[in-house]
């Protein structure tokens, strides 16, 4: 497929841009007056009227202060003016919205994560009409001051159902400790990462996360009208809550007798705390690798027997990242490289401090980002996250006797799931056919509750200036 050549400035810079910053302000909004509310979206496309402007993917000289990205739920786009008719053209999950009955079964948001019981006005997803995200480096000043002239600029056309915090952690890590922004899809087309982490996956097809480009299927993600389509993209938004005591109780009650809490740490994620890969560190965490080798790997090796794990035996099939990439192992009726999508979230709350315990709310929030919201984050979510069922059949270098893939993996992912206790089970395998040596650890709790969400389109600059011009 040849590499398209993508107008940088006219792609919301979210999308295609890693923007190394460590402090985010979501805010959840609703239109109450739509002439204004086009106003204000013409004002942040020009950087006019006291507000700064969108940020694209073009290069920069001189790194921005701030970063300003904006998406629209469904509600919010036909609250703009787009009608009924060009939304059926839109995806199928983002026309449903996350609050949906639907969407809530399939990505398992139920329980204490169902929609009801969800903040700051989300709850109720036909009040959601938009995401305006922030993000500032290191300075709490400049936070405050944009938050001013933004509100000050919304002020009487959007009310402000909640606006939520995100604050990184040092070392880029994540609230249950590991180390997170390691491996993302490599875009055809789009910007090099600052800070590469290279891989040998293949390049990801334009169109699995801007519209109007070819996709993994040959085909184009596409809406009418056509100015709301090339560049625009779309991105489920999320908070998600972390139970950090809970999932520090949950390593040491159910790491299987014999295995240092730290192992299963490892085995559920498929990297150490320290972001080494199980696939290349099996046995201990050992020193950080460097940058080139820390995304290095596949889980097949023809041609090296010794370097195989077809079967999960260093990294478990069900682990969190085997789950959500499985890279190159093969999986039932689709392609394992398919469903793939770029993560744009940060911890919120602060870390947690055993020997101070305070209990106050903390997690990840933020945006994750693909061309199709039913094949890739729900696809993700639904089918690979919560079924062992998508694994193929595959014997490894020992053949039938040292085991199939299929029974090396069994319940749901254990970050993602649903995981009731009554049915959750994570498959450690052993060498043995059909698994008869495997250990599943059952039982556990989920620690992983969703607190918020909206299934968000992120329109290029022509699609926002389509949609301030609207009437
Ligand atoms: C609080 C929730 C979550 C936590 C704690 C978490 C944690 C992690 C960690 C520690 C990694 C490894 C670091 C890296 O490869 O960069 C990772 C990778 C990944 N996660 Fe999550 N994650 C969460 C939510 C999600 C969600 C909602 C999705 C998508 C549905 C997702 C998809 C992925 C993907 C695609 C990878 C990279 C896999 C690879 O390419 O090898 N994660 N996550």
């Amino acid at each position: 497929m040849p590499t398209p050549t993508i107008d940088y400035a006219d792609v919301q810079g979210t999308i295609l841009r890693g923007y190394r910053v460590d402090m985010a302000r979501h805010f959840i909004l609703q239109i109450t007056d739509a002439p204004g509310a086009r106003a204000f979206i013409a004002s942040l496309v020009d950087g006019t009227g006291g507000v700064p402007r969108i940020t694209t993917a073009a290069r920069w000289t001189t790194k921005p202060e701030c970063f300003v990205n904006l998406s629209f739920t469904c509600g919010g786009l036909a609250a703009l003016g787009v009608t009924q008719r060009q939304l059926l053209s839109f995806d199928l999950a983002f026309q449903r919205g996350a609050t949906s009955a639907q969407s809530a079964a399939l990505v398992g948001d139920v329980g204490e994560s169902a929609p009801a019981n969800w903040i700051g006005g989300m709850s109720n997803g036909q009040n959601v009409h938009v995401v305006l995200n922030l993000w500032v480096h290191e300075n709490p000043a400049v936070l405050e001051r944009v938050t001013r002239q933004l509100r000050a600029a919304f002020a009487g056309c959007l009310a402000e159902l909640s606006a939520h915090d995100a604050a990184a952690l040092p070392d880029n890590q994540v609230h249950f400790g590991y180390r997170d922004n390691i491996a993302q899809p490599t875009v055809q087309g789009a910007p090099p990462r600052k800070r590469p982490v290279p891989d040998d996956q293949a390049v990801v097809p334009t169109g699995e996360f801007l519209l109007g480009y070819l996709n993994a299927n040959n085909a184009t993600y596409s809406v009418v009208p056509p100015e709301l389509s090339t560049n625009s993209s779309y991105a489920a938004f999320r908070i998600l809550e972390q139970d950090v005591p809970g999932f520090e109780q949950l390593l040491r009650t159910f790491a299987p007798q014999g295995m240092d809490p730290e192992m299963f740490a490892a085995k559920v994620c498929g990297r150490w705390r320290n972001g080494n890969p199980l696939e290349l560190m099996p046995d201990a965490p050992g020193a950080v690798l460097p940058m080139d080798q820390l995304n290095a790997f596949h889980y097949l090796n023809a041609a090296d027997p010794a370097q195989d794990d077809t079967l999960g035996l260093r990294c478990p099939i069900g682990s969190h990242i085997r789950r959500n990439n499985p890279r190159d192992m093969a999986v039932v009726s689709t392609r394992s490289v398919n469903h793939r999508i770029v993560r744009r979230a940060m911890p919120y709350g602060p870390a947690y401090d055993p020997e101070h315990p305070v209990d106050v709310p903390r997690g990840l929030i933020g945006y994750f980002i693909n061309g199709s919201i039913t094949n890739q984050f729900e696809f993700l979510q639904g089918q690979w996250n919560l079924t062992p069922n998508f694994v193929m059949s595959a014997t490894g270098p020992g053949g039938p006797d040292a085991g199939n893939a299929v029974f090396n993996i069994s319940g749901e992912d254990v970050f993602l799931g649903i995981n009731d206790p009554s049915s959750s089970s994570f498959t450690l395998a052993a060498l043995g056919r059909n698994g008869a040596n495997n250990t599943r650890v059952r039982g556990f709790p989920r620690t992983i509750t969703t607190r918020g969400g909206a299934y968000c389109f992120l329109p290029s600059i022509t699609g926002l200036r389509y949609l301030a011009a609207l009437s």
